[in-house]
């Protein structure tokens, strides 16, 4: 970092740039699909019209800003977590005017047999999965929860509107490409109507045995499942999106999609071959979703793009 910052309680520098992503007004816009893969976004990015402003922050996030069928979108790549999902959603709101709508496109694990490798779910709500250290720490200072492990959280909803406008053009984007594809290659269904919950990690959080940790997590799933049947999701971003959504003072709508990557009750993985088939017909659903979004839209009244 060489720009000098000012404000130690929401750092810019002389020029407005935040801290971490690394974009001022007029680089970012109201409507913006989240990936966590850098080489997602720039796939995606390829179905823009135009590009008018790109930039790679030092601290891992990528800002490519556009239009999509002539409307101004950024597609927004913060690789993974809560931490990253939560630098994203507060500096991007940070520097745009107006009503934001972001749409998660992400990976994750299924719960559920209705979602194998290849399928696509679409949360209405969500929930968090958290490691309790205090639970692994020798001095415990919350008697009340020093015996729980895993602390599961209650659910933030996504917005109604905007999921279902991407449950409907996912489903239609899936069933015009399936007839064109090779025999033997199966992609969705969609799923909805679920749940997702975000592990505070990949490993324990998440149920996964690590033999090289004392991690007590072989109930995490089955507690998870006991106090929301409904999970269909497990990965690491998008409760912590709809949780700020919901704290963001009515000023941030968002909703989710992931591809299923791992399957958690077979025990299987996606194809690298049924990812390079899905991922762009997903992320143009995602594009073709956030468009639909009814937002006041004072971008669409001749913002110039910056570089
Ligand atoms: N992402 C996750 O967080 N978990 C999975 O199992 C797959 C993708």
């Amino acid at each position: 970092m060489k720009e000098t910052l000012t404000n130690a309680n929401f750092p810019q520098d002389a020029e407005g740039h935040v801290y971490h992503i690394s974009v001022k007004r007029g680089q970012v816009a109201n409507r913006i699909l989240t990936v966590g893969d850098h080489h997602r976004a720039r796939a995606i990015a390829k179905l823009l019209d135009r590009i008018d402003f790109e930039r790679s922050s030092q601290r891992g996030f990528l800002t490519i800003t556009g239009r999509y069928k002539g409307v101004p979108v950024s597609i927004m790549a913060i690789g993974m977590g809560n931490c990253m999902m939560d630098f994203f959603v507060r500096e991007s709101r940070a520097v745009v005017d107006g009503d934001i709508a972001i749409i998660r496109f992400g990976s994750c694990g299924s719960l559920t047999e209705r979602a194998p490798p290849g399928s696509v779910i679409v949360p209405k709500a969500g929930y968090c999965i958290r490691r309790n250290i205090d639970y692994f720490c020798d001095t415990p200072l919350m008697p009340a929860i020093q015996d729980i492990p895993y602390l599961v959280s209650g659910n933030f909803a996504a917005d109604e509107g905007m999921t279902d406008i991407l449950e409907k053009t996912m489903e239609q984007a899936l069933a015009e490409a399936q007839p064109h594809l090779d025999a033997g290659v199966t992609i969705g269904p969609v799923v909805a109507g679920g749940l997702n919950a975000d592990g505070c990690s990949f490993y324990s959080a998440q149920g996964r045995m690590d033999p090289q940790f004392w991690d007590d997590n072989k109930d995490v799933i089955q507690t998870a499942l006991a106090a929301h049947p409904t999970t269909d999701a497990l990965e690491m971003e998008t409760s912590m999106l709809f949780h700020l959504a919901q704290c963001s003072k009515g000023t941030v709508r968002a909703a989710g999609c992931m591809q299923v990557f791992a399957d958690r009750v077979n025990n299987g993985f996606i194809r690298p071959e049924v990812v390079a088939i899905l991922e762009p017909i997903v992320g143009k659903a995602v594009l073709d979703s956030l468009v639909q979004v009814d937002l006041e839209a004072m971008e669409e009244a001749g913002t110039v793009w910056e570089n």
